[in-house]
Order: structure tokens, then C-alpha cells, then sequence
């Protein structure tokens, strides 16, 4: 055994660097180093500045920030609508007929839709909410394609005050029903079905079958998108086109107090019920439209922006809907699957639109890269300037791999680290301004504090610890959703007055954050605390592999020991020892794994993030827990077959 007294042992130290271009850092927003000094020097003064900057309000507040650990209100006293910073003002300044979202539907339908026009169908929406009964502190639920309708649906909420709770298209009825029960939502919006993959898939029997299990919901609206049969209940079901037909285009946006709840957006969790965490509206819309504005680089007079999230993910809600639309952007929306018609969709969108910033996961950039450069080479993607990442730790090798076939070596990546609790973006470049490292997420953004803490809380100022936040942000959850006490115990709990939400990362000299994935992820092996994201970053920077799961399992002698999942490039071969080995050549011979599988897929959830809980269920041959948020069961059924037959490596 190794004497070890690090939190999370750094193995992997990458070298290179990539500073801004002159050319880019000609028209960037940012450049210097002001905003950091300024946030430096009073982070509640800095928010203060951009709130009253970039957000219109109809009364100024009281107070910036009201803090009673671990409780914090934003402009307090301070009144505005979300509605009216994302749409009226655009409007009122001429910049109705500016193009708001160029819509691309998987079967290659598109629809173009103007500030002018995306106001009016709201105000219309608003409208036929009213006219179902939904006042303002309701709740509103939403099962939605990735259709404008989803958009249009939420500023509505957003306009008369209800609170939207989206529920990705993607979930089961239950998961509906749960969170309809939880929300206590008095009208759903759903569509009768949507396109992926080629074919419809209908949402609305899903919802009906929530429904049974549930008492609130008094109304149901139903966009017509799939036209797949459905049953419609008298009484209690609409056809959005239909209220839409006769609803008045006239619906003023009422101002509403800085912390109105805007939306609850419920996150699993690693155990137990979905937590619905709050939003709320003044500190969350200045948080994105502050970080997407200058995160972006956004010139709205220039940009085609392209976030290929769901809208049912909270990078939907800030990166695609609040924080393009309050900045004036044009962006494109896409409703399929990234391999429909062919594995080149995502290159022949942006060429299409001339897409110029780009935000995509690391996990869709793995896939990609599985697929081979071939893909995005047959289009031309001259148009990129910038591109993004978030939802995991990306490995130097796919952020290389981006760099070259995707950004063609001259567009900065901004990695962006944050969480559905955040709101929105806390670590990243900013790309005019930050020399970035591959894989590293770089530093917090001005007026975010953060800090690596030790076990047993010291601060940590080279190598792994625990990633915690030192002071409240404007966009920061409120709270869970009915559950106070559950919001003490797993934000706020773990270290005295820090926010900590489960992520270990690593600083290195130069003082740049790495993101080491979550700390329930971490591994011991004879001692040594090794990260997840760590090993499956060496495998990935062997050129035969193009994605990796890695997990501990109990192992008699080491503690555990390090097992590995790895999906190769389309037509690679490599052995198993090789794979060792150059593991061991990376990052050290404590971090080879014992056994490496070799499968076509790796289990994921919806949203694109690996479940490493059921790969350890399988390293370990214990039955599978819940596999009810998987994207694709089958994956497991396989892998486990394999690991019943393998033999195991010294
Ligand atoms: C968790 C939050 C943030 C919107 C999408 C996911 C991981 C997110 C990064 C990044 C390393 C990242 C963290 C975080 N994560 N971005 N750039 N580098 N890890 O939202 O579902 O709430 O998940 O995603 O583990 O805690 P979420």
C-alpha cells in the first residue's frame, strides 16, 4: 500500500496551450483582464452593473443581494418580465423583422420565425393559458418535441407569471407523472408526436397515460407536429391551433417581482425522488444573459448561434431560450437525432445556416469522432468562429479532435462547466480573453468564486479536491421544490457555508481548473484516489478509441480495481494490453486497468452522460438497479452477457 494524503490524485498533466488569435481577439467583446478585476474588487457591484446593463427593468431594486446562508435573493425589490427582455424590447428598439430562430425539422421541414412573430404567438399563448385558468404562482408543464412551440410555451409561462416545468420528450409517462404530481401543475402542453431517427414518436398517449396517475391538471393543449393518431378528451384536451386561431395577439407583459419563480426543472439525482430545483427571475436572467453574451462572444447583429440541447435540459432553458433571446440572438433550433438522414446532419446544418458559434456535449463530440472525420469534411464549415462544450469533463484528445476537423485549428472552445443548480455557466474561457488548455475548463468567470477544498476543508492549490463555491450568484437555485431541508443537506452540507454539488477537479500551476467528474465516481486502488475521467482520457488519447467508461470495483486485493468499457474508432483493432499499456504510459502503471471490454456502445442517459452506477452494477455482477433513465437498455443487457464470459486480467 501507498502512503497517499491527496483528495483525489492528478495523474495527467497536459501541456499544450492555445492562446486567441489576434484575429479573434480583433472583434471580441473581452480581451483583458477588466471584468475579473472588476468582479475582483466587489463581485455584488459587478452582477449589479450587468444586471442594469443587459436586462430592462420596469423598477429598479432595493437591494443586490439579500444572503441568509444558504438562501439568496437577487435585486430585491426590482420588478421585470422575462417575456418582455427576450421579445418586446427587441421589438420596440426595430428589430422585429430579425430573424429570433431558424427551425430545422428532422424530416428537413424548416420554418422561419422573426421577433415580430415569435411575440405575437406568444402573446397569443398568453392568452390561452389565461383562458384555461392559469394565473400567476401556477404551474405549468410542458412535454414538447424540440419544436418552437416548447419556446413559445415558456415565455408564455414566463409572461403572466405561471412557472414552466419541462419535462424532456424523452421520458416515461411515470417520470411525467411523478413531476406533474411533485409541481402540482394545473395545464400540460404536450404535442400528439415528434421526429426522431426517421419516425414519429408520440408523446401525447404518454401523457395520457401520466395523467391517470395524476389529480392536478385540469387542461391539456396539444401541438400538432407528429400527426399520428391520438385521442383527444372531451372537456379537458385542446388543439394548440385551435385556441391559437381565435386567442387575441394582445397580452402586455406584467412586471414581476425579482424573485418570482420562473421555472422548476427536476433533476435526478444519484438516489431517490427528482429534486425540483427553483428559478427564479431577475439574478437568472442577468446570470444568462450576461454568461451567453460574453461566454459567446455574441455579436447578435452577426452570430448564427447553434446549442444542440433539448430544451427539456437546463442548457435548453438558459443556452437556447433565456439567454439568446434576452440578447437579441439568431440561432438555430433542430428537432431530430444527429444521424438522420446520415452521420453528416450536424456539418450540413451549420453549412446550411452558416452557423457561427456552436455548443454541443462531449459526448456527441465522441460519437462524432467515432463516426470519422469523413463526415464533417464532406461540408463546409467556414462560417465557425467559436465552439463550445458542456455536460462532462471532454478529454484533451476530443477536444483536439474538435479543435481540428470542427473549428479547422482557428476557433477558440469555450468548456463550460455548470449544473442545472448553477443556472448558468460558472467556469469557462472566455474566448477573446483566456489562453485555453485541452480539457480544462479554465477558470471561474467573473463574479463566481470557487475554490478546491480538501477532506477536510482546506483549501487545495495544486492537484484534486473538492470543487465548492464560495459566495451566492445571481443565477443560483433557490431551493428544491417543497423540500427546504433536502436543499441544506445536498448542496450545503458537505462543507461549512460552500455550495458543493459533487465534483472533484484538479488545479495544476499555471492555477487552470480540471474538471474530474463526480466524486462518487472517484476510485481507490491500493490507496491512491484516482479519477474516472482520468484513465478514460488516456484511452481516449489512443487513436484506436473513441470513447471510454471507466469504474472501481471491489477487488480483494487492491480495493478496487480499475475496469474499463471502450468503444473503438469505426473500423479500429487494438488489443487489450496495448490499450494497458499505454495507459500506464500516460498516466502511470497504478491507473492501468485490470480488464477491458470492448463494446459498440456505452450506456448513457438521455441527456448523453455515462452511467457509470449500472457499468460498476455489471464490473461487480450484482442485478441492475433502475435502468429506467437509460437511453438505450439493450447496451447493458450485452455488456453484462460479456462480463458473465470474460476472464479477468491480473
Ligand atoms: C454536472 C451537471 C450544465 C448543463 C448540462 C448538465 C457535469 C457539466 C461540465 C464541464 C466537466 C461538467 C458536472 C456537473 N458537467 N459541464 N464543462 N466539464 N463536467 O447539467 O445535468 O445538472 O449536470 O455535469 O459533473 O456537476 P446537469
Amino acid at each position: 500500500m501507498t502512503e497517499n494524503h491527496e483528495t483525489i490524485d492528478a495523474l495527467q498533466w497536459e501541456k499544450r496551450t492555445f492562446a486567441p488569435s489576434e484575429a479573434f481577439k480583433k472583434n471580441s467583446l473581452v480581451v483583458g483582464t477588466h471584468l475579473y478585476d472588476e468582479a475582483n474588487e466587489d463581485y455584488e457591484a459587478f452582477w449589479a452593473r450587468q444586471a442594469e446593463e443587459l436586462v430592462t427593468w420596469a423598477k429598479p431594486w432595493d437591494t443586490i443581494c439579500e444572503w441568509n446562508l444558504p438562501f439568496s435573493k437577487w435585486f430585491v425589490g426590482g420588478q421585470l418580465n422575462v417575456s418582455y427582455n427576450c421579445l418586446d424590447r427587441h421589438v420596440l428598439a426595430g428589430k422585429g423583422d430579425k430573424v429570433a430562430i431558424h427551425f430545422e425539422g428532422e424530416p428537413g421541414d424548416t420554418r422561419t420565425v422573426t421577433y415580430a412573430q415569435l411575440l405575437d404567438e406568444v402573446q397569443k399563448f398568453s392568452n390561452v393559458l389565461k383562458g384555461l385558468g392559469v394565473q400567476k404562482g401556477d404551474r405549468v408543464n410542458i412535454y414538447l418535441p424540440m419544436i418552437v412551440e416548447a419556446v413559445v410555451a415558456m415565455l408564455a409561462c414566463a409572461r403572466i407569471g405561471a412557472a414552466h416545468s419541462v419535462v424532456f420528450g424523452g421520458f416515461s409517462s411515470q417520470a411525467l407523472a411523478d413531476r406533474i404530481n411533485d409541481a402540482e401543475a394545473k395545464v400540460l402542453i404536450t404535442a400528439d408526436g415528434g421526429y426522431r431517427r426517421g419516425e414519429v414518436f408520440a408523446l401525447k398517449p404518454q401523457a395520457d397515460e401520466a395523467l391517470e396517475n395524476t389529480t392536478t391538471v385540469t387542461s391539456v393543449v396539444v401541438v400538432q407536429r407528429g400527426n399520428n393518431p391520438v385521442d383527444m378528451k372531451q372537456g379537458r384536451d385542446h388543439w394548440y391551433h385551435e385556441l391559437m386561431a381565435t386567442a387575441s395577439n394582445d397580452c402586455p407583459a406584467e412586471p414581476m417581482d425579482s424573485e418570482q419563480l420562473l421555472f422548476l426543472l427536476y433533476t435526478s439525482g444519484t438516489t431517490g425522488k427528482p429534486k425540483g430545483i427553483m428559478h427564479t427571475t431577475g439574478g437568472y436572467l442577468t446570470h444568462v444573459t450576461f454568461t451567453h453574451k460574453y461566454v459567446f462572444d455574441l455579436n447578435p447583429e452577426k452570430d448564427i448561434y447553434w446549442c444542440t440541447a433539448d430544451v427539456g435540459w437546463i442548457t435548453g432553458h438558459s443556452y437556447i431560450v433565456y439567454g439568446p433571446l434576452s440578447n437579441g440572438a439568431t440561432q438555430v433550433i433542430y428537432e431530430g437525432v444527429p444521424n438522420f438522414p446520415g452521420n453528416d446532419r450536424m456539418w450540413n446544418i451549420i453549412n446550411k445556416y452558416k452557423v457561427t458559434i456552436f455548443y454541443t456535449a462531449p459526448t456527441a463530440i465522441r460519437t462524432y469522432m467515432k463516426w470519422g472525420v469523413e463526415e464533417p469534411a464532406k461540408h463546409d464549415l467556414s462560417s465557425l468562429r467559436l465552439l463550445g462544450s458542456v455536460g462532462e469533463p471532454i478529454n484533451p484528445e476530443a477536444w483536439m479532435w474538435y479543435h481540428e476537423n470542427i473549428g479547422r485549428g482557428n476557433c477558440p472552445i469555450v468548456d463550460t462547466w455548470w449544473q442545472t443548480e448553477t443556472g448558468g455557466i460558472m467556469i469557462s474561457p472566455l474566448p477573446g480573453a483566456t489562453t485555453t488548455k485541452p480539457g480544462s475548463a479554465t477558470f471561474p468567470l467573473p463574479g463566481v468564486g470557487a475554490e478546491l477544498l480538501d477532506d477536510a476543508g482546506k483549501p487545495v492549490t495544486r492537484g484534486g479536491g473538492y470543487l465548492t463555491l464560495t459566495h451566492p450568484w445571481p443565477g443560483m437555485l433557490r431551493g428544491i421544490w417543497k423540500d427546504p431541508d433536502r436543499y441544506k443537506d445536498a448542496y450545503w452540507s458537505r462543507f461549512e457555508g460552500r455550495y458543493f454539488a459533487g465534483d472533484g477537479a484538479k488545479l495544476d500551476d499555471d492555477g487552470y481548473l480540471w474538471l474530474l467528474g463526480r466524486v462518487d465516481d472517484v476510485m481507490n486502488v491500493s490507496g491512491h484516489r484516482i479519477s474516472t475521467t482520468e484513465v478514460e482520457s488516456a484511452l481516449v488519447s489512443h487513436p484506436a478509441v473513441a470513447e471510454a467508461a471507466v469504474v472501481g470495483a471491489n477487488d480483494a486485493t487492491t480495493g478496487q480495481a480499475i475496469i474499463a468499457y471502450v468503444t473503438l474508432v469505426g473500423g479500429s483493432e487494438v488489443d487489450e494490453q496495448v490499450l494497458r499499456n499505454h495507459v500506464a504510459s500516460e498516466i502511470g502503471a497504478i491507473a492501468k486497468p485490470k480488464t477491458i471490454y470492448f463494446t459498440p456502445d456505452l450506456p448513457k442517459t438521455r441527456s448523453g452522460k455515462i452511467m457509470r452506477r449500472l457499468l460498476r452494477d455489471v464490473a461487480e455482477g450484482r442485478n441492475l438497479g433502475d435502468t429506467t433513465t437509460l437511453a438505450d437498455a439493450n447496451v447493458v443487457n450485452e455488456l453484462q452477457k460479456r462480463a458473465a464470459e470474460a476472464p479477468s486480467e491480473d
